[in-house]
């Protein structure tokens, strides 16, 4: 088929040569039978919404419990990131590090040309333009999605500012917008029926840091197919960001406001499902405090012109785990999801037509589960599968921030590490100075959870949260954030602070209550920068004992959050050959010198 062929590709609503070439060569390639350009209108969702409850790909939740709002269930074989098949295609392997796959963007380009030639045939191929953070931004970031997927373009259209509000900023942009390409690699020949989740068993997740393209085959979910998300957002982003000199993260903003009305800016980096959804939305437990939610998973960080590190959140809506969450871990994303506009993927479908998942208050007798089978409480099985996610507009957030879209992004004071560490790392330490806190980001560790496939529980290295994110070189990444420091002013600088919220005691209860009672550390993080609260010094940073934090009311055990706090040099000692395993899977040429030198002071002040 010729491009001249497939209707639609002329109705081009930009200016932009560039995009309506690029637009021509892949509905030449992928063959699909149209080219829908999209406007993210309302009229367009519900056409599209409309063909997609048709097709049995999503239902209609009953209008008095989720108004204007969807449940949808993935095939099996596609409910996570996929990081095995996911690529960063840098011109050097090097280029890539030892933490991402490699391969050579020309062998990676002529394996998926041939995937993608005739893998939208019967299908629309549908044309998303895109924005990442405000519109109004001095240079907007721009992308145009190619899918064949309408579940993505829904999605997109919650997650991302898309549609014809972009068109002029793109027709304007000249060469500055990533190429972002997804088919779900399911071809329909004539007279063959679809299936309610079309994907292709062969997935790649291919990333081209130096041209700034995505490439995505074979997924239809998530993170491997909103290519606006982790793939722009995060991986490409990185690669744009060391480049120019600043951060593109994998965190969460949060505003805090104390009881004397001043407001502070925190980013947080936790690994997928270890609760920064939860921590954005917190409601704080201690009097007189509040918090604003600016974003949930990804910030983007620059030097404002007072020399401040600002943060804007490049997205648009939340991609929430539903597991969980319920009215008293998270009240505020469920009146978020209350007010509808929101689509669920792989959560359970109750008699009423209403969403239920583990977690969620009730007690449901009956349920459709996340394959579409019956389900009782004597199923033994999770009615909704742990990855299952919420997707729904921040600006419903009844707690969103009203500079939340502002395009200068907010001040940051304090950011926070944190993994899901069942012994050694304590609550929550502060990190001696901007390289010590760049020191324990780039070794902080967690046990392994759903959102991604794989063995869950196992204790892995994620530096930053970044681990399946950095676009390029794992060592150049940490080389870039101690540089980012030495480029500052240090008074300026966020400080770091590492936390833990998943500490357990011998027989597995949680040590600390978590969610809400959080507010207690930030409180505590707060007080450190002000010069108001103590800290013990220990080995491994500044640690509060109990009577340094604000507990009054907590309910908790004395005792288990005493044992929260503790630095426990024997087992520290134990984390000291496996950060040794990590630096040589970095490889030493790779690790900046500045963070062995901050190892080898860790090792010298625990005596090991
Ligand atoms: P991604 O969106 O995948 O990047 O993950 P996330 O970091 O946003 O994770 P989320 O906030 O959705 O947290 C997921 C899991 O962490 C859920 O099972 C929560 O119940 C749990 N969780 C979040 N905060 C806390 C906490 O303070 N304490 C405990 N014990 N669990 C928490
Ligand atoms: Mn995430
Ligand atoms: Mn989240």
């Amino acid at each position: 088929m010729t491009a001249a062929t497939v209707p639609g590709t002329d109705h081009a609503p930009t200016t932009n040569q560039g995009v309506v070439t690029w637009v021509q060569e892949i509905a030449e390639l992928a063959g699909p039978d149209r080219v829908v350009w999209c406007d993210g209108s309302e009229g367009e969702w519900t056409r599209l919404t409309d063909y997609l409850v048709e097709a049995g790909t999503i239902k209609r939740l009953n209008p008095e419990k989720k108004p204007n709002s969807f449940y949808a269930a993935s095939d099996a074989g596609d409910v996570a990131r996929v990081e095995e098949r996911t690529f960063i295609c840098s011109e050097t392997e090097r280029g890539a590090g030892p933490t991402n796959n490699w391969v050579a963007p020309a062998e990676m380009k002529a394996t998926m040309t041939d995937l993608y030639r005739g893998s939208m045939r019967g299908r629309t191929m549908y044309v998303v333009p895109f924005c990442m953070g405000p519109t109004d931004a001095d240079d907007p970031m721009l992308g145009v999605e190619i899918t064949d997927s309408e579940y993505v373009v829904i999605s997109m259209k919650i997650m991302t500012r898309m549609g014809s509000d972009v068109v002029p900023l793109l027709d304007a942009a000249g060469d500055r917008w990533v190429k972002a390409l997804h088919s779900i690699g399911a071809p329909l020949e004539p007279g063959q029926a679809d299936v309610p989740w079309p994907h292709n068993e062969n997935k790649y997740i291919s990333h081209f840091p130096e041209t700034r393209e995505i490439w995505s085959y074979g997924s239809g979910y998530g993170g491997n197919a909103l290519l606006g998300k982790k793939c722009y957002a995060l991986r490409i982003a990185s690669a744009i960001a060391h480049d120019e000199g600043w951060l593109a993260e994998h965190m969460l903003i949060l505003k805090l406001i104390s009881p004397e009305e001043k407001a502070y800016y925190v980013a947080a980096a936790f690994p997928s499902a270890c609760g920064k959804t939860n921590l954005a939305m917190l409601q704080p437990t201690i009097p007189g405090w509040r918090a604003e939610t600016v974003g949930d998973d990804i910030a983007w960080m620059r030097f404002g012109k007072d020399g401040r590190l600002y943060a804007v959140n490049p997205e648009f809506g939340f991609f929430g785990v539903a597991p969980g969450t319920n009215w008293k871990t998270n009240p505020n994303a469920m009146r978020t999801i209350e007010q509808g506009n929101s689509l669920f993927t792989n959560v359970a479908l109750t008699d009423d037509g209403d969403v239920w998942w583990e977690g969620l208050e009730g007690d449901p007798q009956h349920l459709t589960d996340w394959k579409g089978r019956d389900w009782t409480p004597e199923s033994g099985e999770p009615a909704a599968h742990p990855n299952s996610r919420y997707t729904t507009p921040i600006s419903q957030c009844p707690v969103v921030a009203p500079e939340w879209d502002d395009p200068n992004g907010v001040p940051i004071s304090a950011i926070l590490f944190g993994g899901r560490r069942k012994t050694t790392v304590p609550l929550v330490t502060e990190a001696r100075d901007w390289k010590h806190g760049t020191f324990m980001g780039a070794t902080m560790s967690s046990e392994k959870t759903a959102a991604a496939a794989g063995t869950v529980g196992e204790v892995r290295r994620d530096p930053m949260a970044m681990l399946p994110f950095i676009g390029y070189n794992v060592g150049d990444y940490f080389a870039h954030w101690v540089d980012v420091g030495k480029s500052a002013d240090a008074e300026k600088l966020p400080k770091i602070f590492y936390v833990n919220w998943f500490r357990r005691g011998d027989d597995g209860r949680m040590l600390w209550p978590g969610f809400g009672e959080n507010s207690r550390v930030l409180k505590w993080c707060i007080e450190r920068m002000e010069g108001k609260a103590a800290a013990a010094e220990t080995p491994i940073g500044f640690v509060p004992t109990s009577d340094q934090m604000d507990l009054d009311g907590l309910d908790a055990d004395a005792d288990d959050v005493a044992a929260a706090l503790t630095v426990d040099v024997d087992e520290w000692r134990q984390e000291i050959p496996l950060i040794e395993e990590w630096f040589a899977k970095i490889g030493e040429d790779n690790l900046p010198s500045s963070i062995r030198d901050e190892f080898e002071a860790l090792k010298q002040r625990l005596g090991a």
